[in-house]
């Protein structure tokens, strides 16, 4: 019997040379936490699918700002919750100077002026069909009208102070329409977080279920717009376009499952990649915490240490604050 002269087991004996030889870390720099708002003052909701997640009016958002803040996450993505009076075909609501997302982008930006604000570029919480474009006859998602609407959605969160504009929509060339329009209104700084290569993926149910989206999509899904979960090569074309385009950051969504595309992305392209941590990936692990099944802290830092692994740059997940207040207690 010969043993061996290579013993793996020799690093990790200790805890400093464990330290020494880890590769990667999960910083609360690296956290982009996302939020729901919602009309009203004191208001807040429970989201039936996301214990935890609430949706909050503005009042409450400033006063969670803090605790984002004094946690060190640097920036906050918002979702606002649109009453269904405020839905039509055109989605009008969604490029309203005084709508719920640019008052709390105004409101968070003058309380807050260091936190990085980022919103959503899309018309699903807008549309009284639950889609992310305007829609002909057919219910079939017409690009090139829809991105004259994102345009003027995305200017009205520039002129509210956003700071990254993500358009999650995937309709073909909003990102260069929406860059050169950020540009002739000189919001030369605002960057563009591109969701690039975003899956038609059933791990949204939970967001349509907080933003109350769900009811109006009904049985119809998002595959004629958003990729075939079977690709991968047509993701790097995907985040190519929108690089060529003037994204400064892109996105590959969902994560867990998605693993190898933030792999693929990072190192095929080099660029400042993000992932987001979906919905239903924070639906299934907190069904398994509430049961017992597994480790609420310990999941959530393997979890968001392996986008780390895979390449991530930044993180969007509802874990977020979780993730701050653990390496907050451990340093
Ligand atoms: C809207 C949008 C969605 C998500 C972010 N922006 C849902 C969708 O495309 O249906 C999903 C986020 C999540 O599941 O946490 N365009």
């Amino acid at each position: 019997m010969t043993f061996p002269y290579t013993r793996m087991r020799r690093m990790r004996k200790n805890d400093f040379s464990r330290r020494l030889m880890r590769e990667n870390r999960l910083t609360a720099d690296d956290l982009i936490y996302p939020m729901f708002i919602i009309e009203g003052e004191n208001v807040r909701e429970t989201v039936a699918s996301m214990p935890g997640i609430e949706r909050v009016s503005i009042d409450l958002l400033l006063k969670e700002a803090q605790e984002l803040v004094d946690l060190g996450i640097p920036m906050v993505a918002l979702f606002p919750v649109v009453s269904a009076e405020k839905k039509s075909l055109m989605a009008e609501e969604s490029y309203n100077p005084n709508g719920l997302a640019q008052r709390a982008v105004r409101a968070l930006k003058e309380a807050f002026p260091e936190l990085g604000v980022m919103t959503d570029v899309a018309l699903d919480p807008f549309t009284t069909h639950g889609q992310d474009g305007i829609i002909d006859d057919s219910g079939y998602v017409l690009n090139d009208t829809t991105i004259e609407v994102l345009v003027k959605q995305a200017l009205s969160h520039a002129k509210a102070g956003a700071d990254v504009i993500a358009p999650s929509d995937m309709m073909d060339g909003r990102i260069g329409e929406i860059r050169e329009e950020l540009e002739a209104e000189n919001f030369t700084n605002t960057m563009i977080m591109a969701y690039s290569a975003k899956y038609a993926s059933a791990y949204y149910g939970p967001f349509r279920d907080a933003v109350g989206s769900s009811g109006n999509l009904g049985k119809s899904n998002k595959s004629t717009y958003q990729m075939d979960p079977a690709n991968s090569d047509e993701a790097i074309r995907e985040v190519l376009l929108d690089l060529d385009e003037g994204a400064d950051m892109v996105m590959v969504k969902p994560g867990m499952p998605y693993l190898d595309l933030v792999r693929r992305v990072k190192h095929e392209l080099e660029v400042p990649t993000f992932v987001y941590q979906v919905s239903g990936e924070y639906a299934m692990h907190m069904a398994a915490f509430q049961n017992g099944w597994l480790d609420k802290d310990s999941i959530i830092m393997e979890s968001l240490l392996a986008f780390k692994r895979a390449g991530a740059d930044g993180i969007l997940s509802y874990f977020a604050k979780d993730a701050a207040r653990i390496l907050k207690a451990q340093s």
